[in-house]
């Protein structure tokens, strides 16, 4: 019989690749592995449960199975750990976020120096000692960059004004506080400069819109092709790059002046560059190119980790206050009070006292809603967890935060609804992880920037609540929006109109 490979139709040729790419992946999974949920289909596997259905599909997997189950997506087998597991998880050191990152959200390729784990140690010790401890001496400043942003972006609202948050989440809002802080008062005057800290990581997650289809053969395959535009020199960001690094030249060069002329009675700035150019490794006695490069990646590694998740909160947060009217008189009452008692200067006793909108935003956190988070953890080396099942090492975990933030014991037998004051009522602030609190992570690696992220968005809502009374456009509660394991804020708008002054 004659045959030729023109004759296998193009079915028959997808049927093999089909086969073949099953052949190689097919999970192998060892004996005392955590239960493998079974599936129908090869290769797809629970990818599109997980992506189309995920918290049904993650509950009932967890009812079925136990903490912790293992699920095949994308071509991997990836282990789900529950509210027992993730907390040996988030202790256990063999488990790595910065591993997992590099595949997922390869920010290294543009900005090097993630490639070496000192900087973001570094990055870490810069956001607790320049940050964290200094943030009452930055109260005064943040309110007044958000007091900038909100006349800016909302303005006088006698008549009511629908303001669109969709396209960016109020993360001009955000950008203009953090800039002060990085790059100092005088920067953060230029408007350039606030537009690039808030594009920078939209702008970088452009390249992250392909889906992983890729990934079906391996993760590192897509991280491959996604990264291809940047090594043929398309840079997303370059153009951030450039107008910080021309802002930051004058200022540092004539702080290294006055340094020098002052000598000891240079008043040093309160900002991180400041910080940086004390600092014996990111120090300079001349400003070189190099330097600024240096320079400017640390600042946008900080901006990457601080403005789309403060603004996408406080967009929700804003969001969950203007769709519960029944909270409006008693939030608003605290905001009135405090602004008396202030005279409208905030100082952090002032943001101490706000207590009740401290609960409200926690619980705005607990009911973000994400299935698990953005970044997963990677087991660096085979682990057996204390129940004895053990994991291979490379293999990716995923936090299933339902688990931990919809937990009966505590929040009691109804524990997606939102329970404003649960943290007022149990001392619990919203800065503050807990094992049944996990938007910041746990243990010794939890986010160095909560602090200064809810200052933020505390002092942001005070002063929105006391100028405006804020609705929904439905006038009800407005929907996430979920797109797989993750979600994001509502799209709907929001309605700002000018409270009376009394
Ligand atoms: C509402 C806003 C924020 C949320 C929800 C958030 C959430 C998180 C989470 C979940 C982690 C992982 C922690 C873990 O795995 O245990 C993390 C890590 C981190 N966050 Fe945040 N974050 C926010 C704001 C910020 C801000 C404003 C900064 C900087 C000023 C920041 C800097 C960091 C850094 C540097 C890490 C890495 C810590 C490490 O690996 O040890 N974050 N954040
Ligand atoms: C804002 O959130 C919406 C979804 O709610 C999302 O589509 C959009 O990309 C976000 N914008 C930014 C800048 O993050
Ligand atoms: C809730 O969380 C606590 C603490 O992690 C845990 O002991 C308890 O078993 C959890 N309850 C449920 C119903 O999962």
């Amino acid at each position: 019989m004659y045959f030729s490979f023109e004759t296998i139709p193009a079915f028959a040729w997808v049927f093999i690749a089909t086969f073949v790419i099953y052949l190689i992946k097919k999970p192998r999974i060892s004996k005392n592995e955590p239960p493998m949920v079974p599936y129908k289909i090869p290769i797809i596997g629970h990818t599109l449960d997980y992506l189309f259905n995920t918290q049904n599909f993650l509950a009932e997997c967890g009812r079925q199975y136990g903490d912790p189950f293992n699920i095949y997506v994308y071509g991997q087998v990836n282990t789900i750990a529950g509210n027992e597991i993730a907390h040996e998880v988030y202790r256990t050191d063999t488990f790595s976020k910065a591993s997992a990152t590099q595949d997922s959200f390869p920010l290294h390729r543009v900005l090097k120096s993630l490639e070496r784990p000192e900087t973001t140690e570094k990055i870490i010790k810069t956001i607790r000692q320049g940050i964290s401890a200094k943030l009452p001496l930055y109260t005064e400043r943040i309110q007044k960059q958000f007091m900038i942003s909100i006349n800016k972006k909302i303005g006088d609202c006698s008549n009511p004004k629908l303001i669109i948050t969709a396209n960016d989440n109020f993360s001009n809002m955000i950008a203009r506080p953090v800039a002060d802080v990085l790059v100092g008062q005088e920067i953060s005057k230029n408007e350039d400069v606030v537009k690039a800290f808030a594009d920078f990581t939209k702008d970088f997650t452009s390249i992250l819109a392909i889906p992983p289809i890729l990934s079906f053969i391996h993760p590192k395959v897509h991280t491959q092709v996604i990264t291809l535009p940047l090594r043929f020199g398309w840079n997303p960001i370059g153009k951030h790059m450039i107008t910080l690094k021309e802002n930051l030249k004058p200022v540092l060069e004539k702080r290294l002046k006055d340094k020098e002329i002052l000598g000891d009675k240079y008043e040093p700035p309160l900002d991180i560059i400041e910080y940086l150019l004390n600092d014996p490794e990111y120090g300079t006695k001349v400003i070189t190119d190099d330097y600024l490069n240096k320079i400017c990646e640390f600042l946008f590694i900080i901006v990457v980790v601080s403005i789309l998740t403060t603004s996408r909160h406080i967009t929700c947060a804003l969001y969950d206050f203007a769709g519960r009217p029944e909270l409006w008189d008693d939030i608003y009452e605290e905001q009135v009070r405090i602004d008396k008692e202030c005279n409208g200067e905030l100082s952090s006793q002032h943001i101490n006292k706000m207590v009740k909108l401290d609960s409200f935003l926690r619980e705005s956190l607990r009911t973000f809603d994400s299935s698990t988070p953005i970044i997963p953890h990677r087991c660096m080396e085979s682990y057996t967890f204390k129940n004895g099942m053990t994991i291979p090492k490379g293999r990716i975990v995923k936090t299933n935060l339902m688990d931990i933030h919809y937990n009966t014991t505590a929040y009691g037998p109804e524990p997606r609804s939102f329970l404003p004051y649960y943290g007022l009522e149990n001392k619990f602030p919203a800065s503050r992880t807990d094992k049944n609190y996990f938007i910041f992570g746990a243990g010794k690696h939890a986010c160095p920037g909560r602090f200064f992220a809810v200052n933020e968005i505390k002092i942001g809502m005070h002063k929105l609540i006391l100028n405006y009374h804020i609705k929904t456009p439905s006038g009800k509660i407005e929907k996430k929006i979920h797109s797989g394991p993750l979600a994001s804020p509502p799209v709907a708008g929001l309605i700002f109109e000018n409270r009376k002054k009394h």
